[in-house]
């Protein structure tokens, strides 16, 4: 679906600035995998600035991604493109969108090209540059409103906010898609955006049809499967946030999910590559670390009196390495993180959260005193039933010696069992309730 999509349609001509001033024009000199040269614009052009390249039948466009005084390095969106020396370059100004109200329901390219068969896009009034600026830290609303998700687990122990910013973390095939597919039918919303980094295909049809099909209304998805380009990938977390944001700024409560972050640091990795940037940790650029919080800042509150973007991004981390640096960078910029354990998964039991290793930074704003003190205790029990694990397996625990680890064996099993949830379950009600009932039970 993605060759033909590429090519440079009238709705990405139309999101592309308009360059006043003299056309100035330059030429491909350079032909690689992963990049092109291009010369006779570089005094011209400034970084992340788009060029679009003309071929025999058609525009194709690329970034910027790197100035010096022999020329310009330019990747190109689509890397297939047989683009040759000699083909002209122009310059392009920068990639915007101009989403319209009737965008929900809607499913895009990064490129802002209609994926779904449903006709051409309508174009709304507002330009929407792709890689926006958060707003301004002073300016912006303060977060004072809970909000609540329908899943158990994350409603007791790591409550949200309005304008709250989470990161799911994982190892592969621990769950994160299918929690974010939980949170997608929070109410509470009016606008969902998801932005599908890197997905493969099969997942894309699953997640529309299945989780998110009776929010399908409200939610526009911005689409990079895994087969596209790393230029491509790199901007559907930015094409998902200048959708965000052109809701919020209409005064909206939006929510923002990006599957997965992980897999736009790989994009943008490969971009710095390409660039010439050294490899610093893990083989990432230096860039990539300035880019992830610079895209992450822009989701959360708006300005006062406009409407907020509450987000929540999935993190894979790099073979249960929850240190590994990008998840790292990644955890410090946000307000709060939901770890996934794949030894809680192997046991079944799903959410597969670990409850002592998550939290959310807002939590105090939404719990009562009375629940924070309970949240408090339930916590202290379940770090003694967990370090108690193996001694308990080894037959080292007689009943009636040590009170807390007594309750704790009593109380613990019960509240896993209270916090199971399948994906196509219910959403909870009232999570303090119904975990109340499950332990008196
Ligand atoms: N809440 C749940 N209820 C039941 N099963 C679940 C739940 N969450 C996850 N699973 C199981 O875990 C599997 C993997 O989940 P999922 O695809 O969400 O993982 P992931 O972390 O997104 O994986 P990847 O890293 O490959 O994207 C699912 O196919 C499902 O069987
Ligand atoms: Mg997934």
């Amino acid at each position: 679906m993605t060759n033909a999509l590429l090519k440079l349609h009238d709705e990405v001509l139309a999101g592309l600035e308009e360059v006043p001033l003299v056309r100035v024009g330059g030429s491909v000199c350079e032909v690689t995998p992963t990049y092109l040269r291009v010369n006779g614009l570089s005094q011209h052009l400034r970084l992340g600035e788009r060029v679009s390249l003309q071929l025999a039948d058609r525009a194709v466009i690329g970034e910027v991604v790197r100035l010096d005084t022999g020329g310009a390095t330019v990747k190109p969106f689509d890397e297939r493109t047989a683009i040759g020396i000699g083909a002209e370059a122009w310059r392009a100004g920068a990639l915007a969108f101009r989403p319209h109200s009737s965008w929900k329901g809607r499913v895009i390219s990064a490129l802002g090209l209609p994926l779904d068969g449903k006709g051409s896009l309508p174009l709304g009034e507002w330009r929407m540059p792709l890689d926006g600026e958060p707003p301004d830290a002073m300016s912006r609303a303060r977060i004072e409103k809970p909000l609540r998700t329908g899943v158990r687990v994350i409603d007791l122990f790591t409550p949200m906010c309005q304008g709250q910013r989470l990161g799911i973390f994982a190892g592969s095939g621990v769950g994160k898609s299918t929690l974010l597919s939980m949170l997608a039918r929070c109410e509470g919303f009016d606008t969902v955006v998801v932005a599908l980094v890197g997905e493969r295909g099969r997942e894309v049809r699953e997640f529309l049809e299945g989780p998110l099909a009776p929010n399908r209304h409200r939610a526009v998805v911005v689409v990079a499967t895994s087969d596209e380009s790393a230029m491509v990938r790199r901007l559907a977390p930015q094409a998902g946030l200048a959708v965000a944001e052109y809701f919020r700024d209409r005064g909206e409560s939006v929510l923002l999910i990006v599957d997965s972050v992980t897999r736009y640091a790989h994009a943008a990795r490969d971009v710095a590559l390409a660039a010439g940037e050294p490899a610093v940790a893990r083989g990432y650029a230096p860039s990539v670390f300035s880019a992830l919080p610079r895209l992450l800042e822009r989701a959360g509150p708006g300005l006062e009196g406009t409407g907020s973007i509450s987000a929540v991004f999935s993190v894979l981390v790099d073979g249960d390495d929850h240190n590994d640096p990008v998840a790292d960078a990644i955890r410090g910029t946000l307000d709060g993180h939901i770890v996934l354990d794949r030894a809680i998964a192997d046991q079944g039991r799903f959410p597969a959260v670990n409850i002592l290793g998550s939290v959310s930074r807002l939590a105090d704003l939404v719990w009562s005193h009375d629940q924070r003190e309970l949240i408090r205790k339930l916590r202290s029990l379940i770090s003694r039933f967990e370090d108690t694990r193996d001694l308990r397996l080894l037959g080292g625990y007689t009943p009636g010696s040590d009170h807390e680890l007594d309750q704790a064996v009593a109380v613990v099993p019960k509240i896993y069992d209270a916090l199971r949830q399948l994906a196509d379950a219910p959403p909870s009600r009232d999570a303090f309730a119904e975990l109340a009932q499950a332990i008196r039970g």
